[in-house]
């Protein structure tokens, strides 16, 4: 009955109602909850934004104080869990390993995997907030051949996650309050944003009433590709590419308007933006602020800021809308942290999470729900008769 609407990327086709994430891409606006974006970058803490967007508001104090008791205690990872990680190849992608490990907490928390029960999906939230960062801690360790560390419970949240990365056994691992600071505001930009590809794919799983563990897995191979969280990799590469040819930024921004190869401007253009990305304007100060630390100054970030003064100066990028997005940027201030690129898009990951979780509660508590299920128009052959094996 009626008619099916062609919406490739579903480009013009609402699938949900949300009171989580408001965006005015034209007006560059982002607001989680009804806070701007901008408020929250200066005054909160990945946390406090974590618990605005499961649960709709901010937290008291003593609320605040409960959540993060409860997440500090759920942070070690299931003993045979730990040993998966010695399966995995050593050079395996972190983002596999993530989205391996996260459907694999379904194995062990099967007492929990109710969409409908309240209490389930609690602890299921808990769980995976507060052990994300141990798995991603993990994928980095095996990745380098360094022994596995215990989470440390006296520790915040960013803090625990960075002395798991970048701490070895006994050895006093001094935590830098700068750079924790940074990644916690990193988080908090990448935490929402409403109906992307990775929070579509939750929802989508979602919706066939998949667990919560199975569904996140489904957002963080979403979120590997390229086009949608890859991009932060994704840029570190093109920029260390112009680099090794020369450092010629003009040259390359012609061979993208040239289509060579395909090749974009990784870290630039948005689905939805299309005068500035207002998280890339915080991310642009954060850049030079953390990179003006460094010993030894990046000649990326060079290359980036000219790659972004010609493109923003040229009529290609300018007539098609194409400003740098959250990526941009990004990559650069994990390189200073001390990340590979590898890790980039796990971090994207960490950041996203809440946003995921709070989604896919939102889904669940929708009575307008229904199993997502979208139309085609066909363009095959029409109906024929079958030929056998021996005339064909
Ligand atoms: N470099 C060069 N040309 C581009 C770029 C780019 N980065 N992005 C879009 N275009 C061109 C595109 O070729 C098209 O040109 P024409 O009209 O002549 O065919 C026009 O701009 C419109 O682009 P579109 O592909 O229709 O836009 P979209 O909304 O489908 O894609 C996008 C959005 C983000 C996938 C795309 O801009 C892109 O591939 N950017 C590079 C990858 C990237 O940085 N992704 C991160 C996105 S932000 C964070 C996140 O979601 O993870």
């Amino acid at each position: 009955t009626g008619f099916v609407t062609y919406d490739p990327g579903f480009v013009n086709t609402a699938a949900c109602t949300s009171a989580i994430t408001y965006i005015d891409g034209d007006a560059g606006i982002l607001r989680y909850r009804g806070y701007p974006i901008e408020q929250l970058a200066e005054k909160s803490s990945f946390i406090e934004v974590s618990y605005l967007l499961m649960y709709g508001e901010l937290p008291t104090a003593a609320q605040l104080t409960e959540f993060s008791d409860r997440l500090r205690v759920h942070t070690l990872l299931h003993e045979d869990m730990r040993r998966f990680f010695e399966g995995f190849p050593r050079d395996a992608h972190p983002m596999s390993v993530l989205s391996a490990s996260v459907s694999a907490l379904g194995t062990f928390y099967q007492d929990s995997l109710d969409p409908f029960d309240h209490d389930q999906v609690e602890i299921s939230t808990v769980r995976l907030l507060a052990k994300l960062p141990t798995i991603a801690s993990y994928a980095y360790k095996k990745s380098i051949g360094q022994p596995l560390l215990y989470p440390d419970n006296s520790l915040g949240y960013v803090e625990n996650y960075l002395r798991m990365t970048f701490g070895v056994p006994a050895t006093a691992y001094e935590i830098d309050p700068v750079m924790a600071k940074a990644l916690d505001l990193l988080l908090v930009l990448h935490a929402d944003h409403e109906q992307n590809c990775s929070t579509s794919a939750v929802r989508l799983v979602g919706s066939a009433h998949a667990s919560l563990f199975a569904s996140v897995s489904s957002g963080v191979n979403a979120l590997s590709g390229p086009l949608h969280g890859g991009a932060n990799e994704a840029v570190l590469e093109m920029l260390e590419k112009i680099r090794l040819d020369g450092g010629d930024v003009a040259a390359f921004v012609r061979k993208v308007k040239a289509r060579e190869d395909g090749i974009k401007l990784m870290g630039f253009g948005h689905r939805v933006y299309k005068n500035y990305d207002p998280r890339a304007a915080i991310v642009k100060g954060m850049a030079q602020e953390v990179l003006g630390r460094m010993a030894k100054p990046d000649p990326l970030l060079d290359i980036a800021m000219q790659l972004e003064e010609i493109a923003l100066a040229d009529d290609f990028f300018v007539s098609r809308k194409l400003y740098p997005n959250v990526d941009f940027y990004t990559g650069l201030i994990y390189k200073a942290m001390g990340f590979p690129p590898k890790m980039f898009t796990v971090l994207f990951a960490l950041g996203r999470l809440p946003g995921w979780i709070a989604q896919w509660r939102e889904m669940i508590g929708d009575s307008a729900t229904k199993i997502g299920r979208p139309r085609q128009v066909y363009t095959g052959a029409p109906v024929r008769d079958f030929i056998p094996l021996d005339q064909r």
